[in-house]
């Protein structure tokens, strides 16, 4: 099969492009820069393209001759009109590619939460994507995944690396609710909707696949745990457990804001906050991992794999570099 993955260069992307390429299938990644790349290049059968999706030309040009469409991208952090313009309008550039190129089928990526009166930005325009999706008339499987663990995740790992810097860590939104998911567990539900055709043959709850439309999934872990219980985790993992801090929303609020406007990567903007009003918790209304066959695996157990104390050689770098 021929499967074109927006985002595929990311975090959760990786893990899908790898397994489907090693089912046999072949796969384009379009990109905005080809170095992004650089993580699945090496893979047979894909083919990484420089691409604007935002773009209707560039954007038609690559899915032509797809048969399935998936979308990954995504922003945690941005204006009104970012929001908008990624997770609205892309996906109505997406589903009139998909019309035009003969793509019979599209997996969204959505999140856990995602409806269009949500507490957050993020999750507004997640929801509006959704309906965009729901009103194309396309065969639309729609995942909406808790928060994503996994190595190069960037929740645990930052929790790490925090309590391995600093003595002590303010934290905004401790008792907020997550349902952590395996990013394997993720990769694997979105290639088996991806090639539900197969799966709706070879497996036995065939009838998951032939839902009503759209087909709308929640994808989280077994066990639900608070951002502190996560965090809590992570300093475990890496043998340096920190105290917490615990922010009140105003003082949270300043933090946040004044995280938005420092230089580099944002660790946690206001609208993150506003997310984190509302459980990240799968409702139980909608099928989820169990019904797709997939065994979700717990975070304890896979935390420790990817999260490590720092050896003695780390630190004596650390401290020959002082
Ligand atoms: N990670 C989680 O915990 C989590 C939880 C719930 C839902 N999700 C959803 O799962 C999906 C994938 O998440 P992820 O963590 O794998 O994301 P990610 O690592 O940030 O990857 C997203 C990819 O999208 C592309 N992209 C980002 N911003 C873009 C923009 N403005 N315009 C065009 N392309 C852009 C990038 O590809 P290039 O740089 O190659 O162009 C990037 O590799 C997203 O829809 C996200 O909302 C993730």
């Amino acid at each position: 099969m021929k499967i074109i993955i927006l985002g595929g260069t990311g975090f959760i992307g990786r893990h899908i492009c790898e397994k489907l390429v090693r089912a046999g299938h072949e796969v384009t990644v379009p990109t905005r820069k080809l170095e992004n790349a650089r993580e699945i290049q090496m893979l047979p059968r894909l083919q990484p393209v420089l691409c604007n999706v935002h773009d209707a030309a560039q954007l038609a040009q690559a899915v032509a001759g797809h048969e399935v469409l998936i979308n990954l991208v995504a922003i945690l952090h941005g204006s009104e009109e970012e929001f908008e313009r990624v997770h609205v309008k892309l996906p109505q550039r997406i589903v009139a590619a998909c019309k035009a190129g003969g793509v019979k089928r599209i997996v969204q990526m959505s999140s856990l939460g995602a409806a269009m009166d949500a507490p957050s930005q993020y999750l507004r325009s997640k929801g509006r994507g959704e309906e965009v999706f729901a009103a194309s008339g396309l065969d639309v499987n729609i995942l909406r995944p808790s928060v994503v663990f996994g190595e190069g995740d960037k929740l645990l790992n930052v929790f790490a690396q925090l309590q391995q810097t600093f003595p002590f860590v303010p934290l905004a939104g401790s008792e907020a609710q997550f349902q952590p998911v395996w990013v394997e567990d993720v990769a694997q539900a979105a290639v088996q909707l991806a090639l539900c055709d197969h799966y709706k043959n070879n497996s036995a709850s065939r009838s998951i696949y032939a839902g009503e439309q759209p087909k709308i999934f929640e994808i989280a872990g077994k066990k639900v745990l608070s951002l502190r219980q996560l965090f809590e985790l992570a300093g475990q993992c890496v043998g340096a457990q920190r105290p917490i801090i615990h922010l009140p929303d105003g003082l949270a609020r300043m933090q946040a804001w004044a995280m938005e406007k420092m230089p580099g990567p944002t660790l946690m903007s206001r609208d993150n906050l506003d997310s984190m009003k509302s459980a990240n918790v799968a409702s139980g209304k909608l099928p989820g991992l169990a019904e797709l066959g997939i065994d979700a695996a717990g975070i304890e157990a896979i935390a420790p794999t990817y999260l490590k104390p720092k050896s003695k050689m780390d630190q004596f770098r650390k401290s020959a570099s002082r």
